[in-house]
């Protein structure tokens, strides 16, 4: 395993260039990344290099910057040239609605010039560090409440650490939270197939931050639960509609539909900018199907025949009535509670 220098942030501004760990090598290697074009940035986002909701949104708001110094002309930028690299960079990736949102902040502050711009995104990357300590506090204060006699034993999936943030994490950052706080039993970790950042994200964040963890495949998350073996799930999310659906990584609703069969708390963390409450519901949540061949190939080798088709959504829309609560930096939501008729 190689090292390169920690950075206090998963992505920062160096002297023109994006910096960002290099999401795909972890854990064999902690590699950095310097993109110095809008297109090595989109390729980045695309290959999940940079990857999870708000750290692709974060490195959305970077590349408007980046196109604006590239565009400059006197103080100003050209704003027709970086209004058509920022539809190219929100056009990266379909689902997690932060990547248009923090784009949509970066692109407002054109008019004042790049060093506004920047200025924005950078505002960006502290406000994340901050909304997410604060989400993930409420979400520990919910956790301890929900299980308030024993350590906890929670199941989480994908990776929502600091490496899908700016910094401390969402869901990941709560169980962290949670461990400081002496009440984490153990982790049950789904490897998250096809790319695997359960197994190889998620376990190192967890290995670094000392919390117990065991890693299972994704099938056997359900017979984990039937055998007891899981007091609370913990995910993030990439949108949520305005009824509490919510889109995250496929296998997501699979795990709400066993956590209902077995009582199971069903627990979201993510920040406010994951909302999208112009969506009614989430049938109208695009949902991006990635190639096959990560599903026909693992660890570079072909496994399936070849020329097999295969079925690759990156995401599901797990229903707001199998959620217990959606955890944010200002609320904590519950989407099956009936609420009051105006
Ligand atoms: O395809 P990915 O790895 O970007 O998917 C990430 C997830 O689904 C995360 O759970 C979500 O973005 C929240 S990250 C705090």
């Amino acid at each position: 395993m190689t090292t390169s220098p920690r950075l206090r942030s998963s992505l920062l501004w160096d002297d023109g260039t994006v910096v960002a760990v290099d999401q795909r090598a972890l854990p064999r290697e902690h590699r950095l990344l310097r993109l110095e074009t809008v297109d090595q940035l989109i390729e980045a986002i695309r290959s999940l290099a940079i990857r999870g909701a708000p750290a692709i949104g974060l490195a959305g708001a970077l590349g408007v910057a980046l196109s604006a110094y590239r565009h400059r002309s006197g103080r100003m930028a050209d704003e027709a040239s970086v209004l058509a690299d920022a539809t190219r960079l929100a056009a990266a990736r379909p689902t997690a609605v932060n990547l248009a949102w923090a784009i949509r902040r970066a692109v407002a502050r054109l008019a004042a010039g790049p060093e506004a711009v920047l200025a924005e995104a950078m505002a960006m990357l502290d406000e994340d560090a901050a909304v997410n300590r604060a989400a993930v506090e409420r979400a520990a204060d919910l956790v301890e409440s929900l299980i308030p006699d024993r350590p906890v034993r929670i199941l989480t999936h994908c990776n929502t650490g600091r490496l899908a943030t700016a910094a401390v994490g969402t869901a990941l950052g709560a169980i962290i939270e949670l461990r400081e706080r002496r009440r984490v039993a153990e982790v049950l970790v789904g490897e998250t197939r096809p790319l695997l950042q359960g197994a190889r994200l998620t376990a190192w964040e967890l290995g670094e931050a000392g919390v117990p963890y065991r890693l299972c495949v994704d099938s056997a998350a359900a017979a984990a639960m039937a055998q007891g073996m899981v007091d609370c799930v913990l995910v993030g999310a990439d949108r949520i509609a305005a009824n509490g659906d919510v889109a995250n990584k496929i296998g997501t609703y699979g795990l709400a539909v066993a956590a209902a069969r077995h009582g199971i708390p069903f627990v979201v963390v993510a920040p406010e900018s994951s909302w999208d409450r112009e969506l009614a519901d989430g049938s109208g949540i695009v949902v991006e199907e990635r190639d096959a061949t990560e599903v026909t190939g693992f660890a570079g080798a072909d496994v399936a025949p070849t020329g097999a088709a295969a079925f690759n959504p990156a995401f599901d829309v797990t229903p707001g009535e199998l959620i217990t609560a959606i955890v944010s930096e200002d609320q904590v939501f519950r989407p099956h509670t009936p609420r009051a008729r105006a």
